[in-house]
């Protein structure tokens, strides 16, 4: 009868030595496999006597047994192990200090615009918003801006088609006001607007907030105090206005409003070349014209109306000379406007 304690010692030795998944299935194949030790000793079986082959058969598939009993027992250790490993490459170590991340903050011209919507909010006015895209008739000629008016040149609109453009300003939405609502009117119209214009201070897209009003016995008077307030609570109490006579096709009589350079305190500085004044918007008492397009008598009611460019304030509160900024997306420029 053959002794396999040679070989078992070989396979106790060798199940020993295994320590991952590749050394356990080469062990099953160097002696569990079709190929291997102990698969070998079955073609023994030819030499053996016929009458000791029944007990060489057990013998061998005892060995084989046992062997596979090993092997499991292995397979498990390797499997818990490697599980262990697992858990250890993918813990989460929550006492690891975490990412800084930085708040955001908006944008200088929507907190610009967000602070005049506040200031005239606060005097009553509500806010409506406008198509974009706009016609001939609204943007043009209801505003009293004659087909052979400058401002209509090739160069300054942005024409889609023959009749539809990009708005120019804000101002077609006093139109656009005035037909769906009727006075007492007090509306303010934020919104961007388009003119084929760039340079450090003209950008073809800019921002504007409209502003109109329609009652009975409105006047400059009510103009000048509204703004008056509007540049004292944007650009502090000390700031004062000053109504220019100036030109408008939609206003008559028509204004353009300085305001007391807050940088100098009138006394002239390079923010105010000199002057002690700044130039912030325009404005006038709404055209009778206007009124008459809109189906308001201009015998009863009367309006006023201003155009501010919401760039420009934040320029100047800021003191930011160069327009592109706004559009640049500089991470450091943004990143100074906290509210
Ligand atoms: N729409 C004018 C512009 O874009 C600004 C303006 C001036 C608006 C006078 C008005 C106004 O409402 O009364 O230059």
């Amino acid at each position: 009868m053959k002794d396999f304690s040679e070989i078992k010692e070989q396979v106790k030795a060798k199940i020993a030595e295994v320590k991952n998944g590749a050394q356990l299935s080469e062990f099953w194949q160097s002696y569990l496999g079709k190929t291997g030790v102990i698969s070998g000793l079955m073609k023994e079986m030819k030499s053996v006597p016929p009458e000791e082959k029944p007990l060489f058969g057990k013998a061998v598939n005892e060995v084989r047994e046992w062997a596979q009993g090993l092997y499991s027992e292995k397979q498990a250790e390797i499997k818990r192990i490697e599980l262990e490993q697992r858990y250890e490459r993918e813990s989460v170590d929550v006492t690891m200090p975490a990412l800084k991340r930085k708040p955001g903050n908006l944008h200088p011209l929507t907190l610009v615009k967000q602070q005049m919507i506040e200031v005239f909010a606060g005097m009553g006015f509500e806010i409506a918003e406008y198509p974009e895209i706009e016609d001939d008739d609204h943007n043009f000629t209801r505003l009293n801006v004659l087909k052979d008016h400058p401002s209509r040149d090739m160069q300054d609109t942005f024409w889609l088609t023959e009749d539809l453009l990009l708005r120019t300003h804000t101002s077609p939405g006093q139109i656009r006001t005035m037909d769906r609502e009727k006075p007492p009117i007090k509306v303010l119209i934020p919104g961007k607007v388009f003119r084929s214009d760039s340079d450090a201070t003209h950008s073809p897209m800019f921002m504007q907030m409209e502003g109109l009003v329609v009652d009975k016995g409105i006047t400059l008077c009510d103009l000048q105090g509204m703004l008056d307030q509007f540049v004292r609570q944007i650009f502090g109490d000390g700031a004062k206005t000053r109504l220019r006579p100036s030109y408008f096709p939609f206003t008559e009589p028509s204004v353009e409003v300085d305001v007391s350079c807050f940088e100098c305190g009138g006394k002239g500085c390079s923010l105010c070349k000199g002057t002690g004044w700044i130039e912030v918007l325009g404005g006038g008492v709404v055209n009778k014209k206007v009124l008459e397009n809109c189906g308001i008598d201009p015998e009863v009611y009367s309006g006023l109306a201003f155009g501010i460019g919401i760039e420009r304030i934040t320029m100047l509160k800021y003191g930011i000379t160069n327009m592109g900024m706004f559009f640049a997306n500089d991470m450091d420029f943004l990143e100074q406007f906290k509210a």
